[in-house]
């Protein structure tokens, strides 16, 4: 395959599913690549190997997530200011007294306080569809889950999780024509949210709770309070990242598991073996496929001369892939051992926040699903999202039956 053929920005080439045999490639043959950028843009390097994305996530002074914020694509000077007071997009020192305001919400104690309502919740959403014995499982099922927690966790009022879904559908999948198709649009649902947001800081001033907007609406870094902006921002980031992530992860675990029947009918015989099955599914799917740096410095990794400036895009999904780490990379096994994926980032300051929450929910979602359906089958084609950023699904048609 020549290089030229590759362009990981057609949002079309991952339409049908992730491409796969291009990451293969340029893996074994351009695994620092510079990637030409239609429209004028200046392009970007590529990195598809593992070890160079571990690399990237932990250095944090050489590849900045500030100076260009971590998306493919450059913003606009006010966008680009604006971004970065958002935490995902700020550097050590500022990261980290971010960072500390939320760590709170997200700790393993903290996740097992959660469970009991989580199980619960996860029950009713699955006794819901049952009587139909079937379902569209993203949006009745996978959706939901992710959806109800983090309302819970920032205090939003279970009646305007569907808000939460709507808009976070609007900005991520901006590219997709389901959802939101111009750039004005995503536009729009973030000033919705905005608003949103705002109101909520207000309420929860006047009347505090246990929840995370309450703790940001009273909290100070370096001894000033957050402005309503920050606040507004953090509400995004942590709407879009703890819903639309987690949603799809499930998704695709339960594609995974219905492409490969021995290996669900082995999860089946020993549900002992679902925390490893959890991690193989993140390792699979990488719901997150690439965030962006940008280089402070003048620099050579591997023999590749890195300007000062450059963009530098690392593949989460292309290194979960990586032959040189994983033995047989494409094949699903629920078994693997030892397994170190890189799907919540390869370490670093921003390792994922909700990494212990992703995996509590879903655990839930597959303990009680498991337990209570026998029977699973795909009712129809799944849809993908089409994004060259979030590895989506859209729609998957399920049929179940609870007898055996
Ligand atoms: C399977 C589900 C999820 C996946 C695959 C995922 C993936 C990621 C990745 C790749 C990063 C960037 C890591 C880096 O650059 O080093 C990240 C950051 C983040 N994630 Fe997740 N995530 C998931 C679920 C969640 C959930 C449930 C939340 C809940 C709030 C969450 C909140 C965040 C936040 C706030 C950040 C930014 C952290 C920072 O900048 O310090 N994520 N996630």
């Amino acid at each position: 395959m020549s290089l030229d053929t590759i362009d990981l920005t057609n949002q079309d080439a991952f339409v049908n599913g992730v491409p796969h045999e291009w990451f293969a490639t340029l893996r074994r043959e351009a695994p620092i690549f510079w990637h030409p950028e239609p429209d004028g843009g200046p392009g970007f390097w590529c990195l598809t190997r593992y070890d160079d994305v571990v690399t990237v996530n932990r250095d944090n002074q050489t590849y900045s997530s500030a100076r260009g914020a971590v998306f493919m694509w450059d913003l606009p000077p006010d966008g680009l200011e604006q971004q970065r007071l958002m935490m995902l997009n700020m550097d050590p020192p500022m990261h980290t007294r971010y960072r500390r305001l939320v760590n709170k919400g997200f700790t393993p104690r903290m996740m097992t306080q959660l469970e009991q309502t989580a199980r619960e919740r996860t029950r009713a959403i699955l006794d819901k569809v049952a009587p139909r014995g079937e379902c569209d499982f993203v949006t009745d099922v996978a959706a939901e889950l992710p959806l109800q927690v983090i309302a819970d966790i920032l205090g939003v009022p279970q009646g305007d999780r569907h808000k939460m879904f709507d808009w976070s559908n609007r900005m991520v999948g901006s590219e997709d024509p389901e959802y939101a198709v111009s750039e004005a649009e995503a536009q729009v649902a973030s000033m919705e949210l905005f608003a949103y947001a705002a109101q909520l800081s207000e309420t929860k001033r006047a009347q505090p709770g246990a929840d995370l907007i309450s703790v940001l609406s009273d909290a100070e870094v370096d001894g000033e309070q957050l402005s309503q902006l920050e606040i507004d921002l953090f509400f995004m980031l942590l709407t879009v990242a703890g819903n639309e992530t987690t949603r799809n992860q499930i998704s695709h675990g339960l594609l995974a598991l219905l492409e490969n029947p021995d290996q669900l009918a082995l999860l089946r015989a020993r549900p002992d073996l679902l925390p490893g099955a959890i991690e193989e599914m993140l390792r699979y799917a990488s719901p997150v496929m690439h965030f962006r740096r940008t280089a402070t410095r003048d620099l050579t990794l591997g023999d590749t001369a890195i300007a000062e400036g450059d963009k530098v895009v690392i593949w989460y999904v292309s290194a979960n892939r990586d032959e040189a780490v994983f033995e047989d990379p494409m094949r699903f096994n629920i078994e693997r051992t030892p397994n170190d994926h890189v799907a919540f980032g390869g370490g670093g300051p921003h390792f994922c926040l909700g990494a212990n929450l992703a995996r509590l929910e879903i655990r839930l979602l597959f303990e009680e699903m498991l337990a209570r359906w026998p029977n699973l089958e795909l009712a129809g084609e799944p849809q993908r999202l089409r994004s060259n950023f979030i590895n989506g699904m859209k729609h998957i048609p399920l049929k179940f039956s609870t007898a055996g």
